[in-house]
């Protein structure tokens, strides 16, 4: 068994999804899928965009500086740490899984406490990085860094793509909470253990791109949902 979350497992440490009620694009429109080629054609005003957020970006960063771990996360940690659940992959950037002690993962839409260099794609804890001079450079090859998010138009890091599709193509049966399972690469994986037999465990209390194809579909809210699952397979694991 694996997991793939989303925005939604984080909507109960206070952080707003994406998409549907409350969404952060519902509010302030989809970004353009610019970002990486502005990033790239000059690093530094996007740097200081990033230390001076506006709009959608600002209330993302001002909910994630707040946001801790809630019982969703938590259950997951415990079912990795029972040794039944194999590997998390998570769409979301707030470090929430880890802090809550989740360390099968593959953050597939990177993680904002880290920075990634541009060249060698290693990673950094963005506060041990020094911002005076921007684009700051990589310690290891003078590479340019950037955030480790993935920005709107950027292709997913090579080692964390390569080990999401490992970790998919021996599972044959997916935990998919608080995803409206809209973007890909991530959305493919739930649907390619479909199609190979496999199963779906959709937590969501409302319907999303994959309740067709889920085995099963429980309506409620992760940080509620998940926890109960876990006392559930803990009992008989
Ligand atoms: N518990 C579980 N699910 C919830 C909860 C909750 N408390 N609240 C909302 N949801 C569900 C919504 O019904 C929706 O289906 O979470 C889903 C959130 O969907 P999105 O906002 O589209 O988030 P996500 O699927 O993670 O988006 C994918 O899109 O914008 C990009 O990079 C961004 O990683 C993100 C990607």
């Amino acid at each position: 068994m694996v997991a793939l979350t989303g925005a939604g497992m984080s909507v109960e440490s206070g952080i707003p999804p994406f998409r549907g009620p409350g969404g952060l694009w519902t509010k302030y429109g989809e970004p353009p899928m610019k970002g990486y080629e502005r990033f790239v054609a000059d690093p530094a005003k996007a740097w200081r965009e990033r230390l001076s957020p506006s709009g959608p970006m600002r209330e993302l960063w001002e909910t994630l500086q707040r946001a801790r771990p809630n019982p969703g996360h938590v259950a997951l940690a415990q079912l990795e740490q029972s040794g039944v659940l194999r590997h998390l992959i998570t769409q979301n950037i707030d470090n929430l899984h880890v802090l809550a002690g989740s360390r099968l993962i593959a953050e597939i839409h990177g993680n904002a406490t880290l920075v990634r260099c541009i060249e060698c794609v290693a990673r950094f804890p963005r506060e041990s990085i020094d911002i005076e001079e921007l684009p700051p450079r990589c310690p290891r090859c003078n590479g340019i860094l950037k955030s480790d998010t993935v920005s709107f138009g950027e292709p997913i890091p090579p080692d964390v793509l390569a080990r999401c599709f490992e970790e998919a193509e021996d599972s044959d049966c997916m935990i998919v909470a608080g995803t409206s399972a809209t973007v890909y690469p991530a959305a493919q994986f739930p649907i390619d253990i479909r199609r190979r037999g496999g199963h779906l465990i959709e937590i969501n209390p409302f319907e999303s791109e994959l309740s067709v194809l889920a085995s099963i579909s429980l309506r409620g809210e992760s940080g509620k949902v998940l926890p109960a699952l876990a006392a559930r397979l803990l009992a008989v694991a």
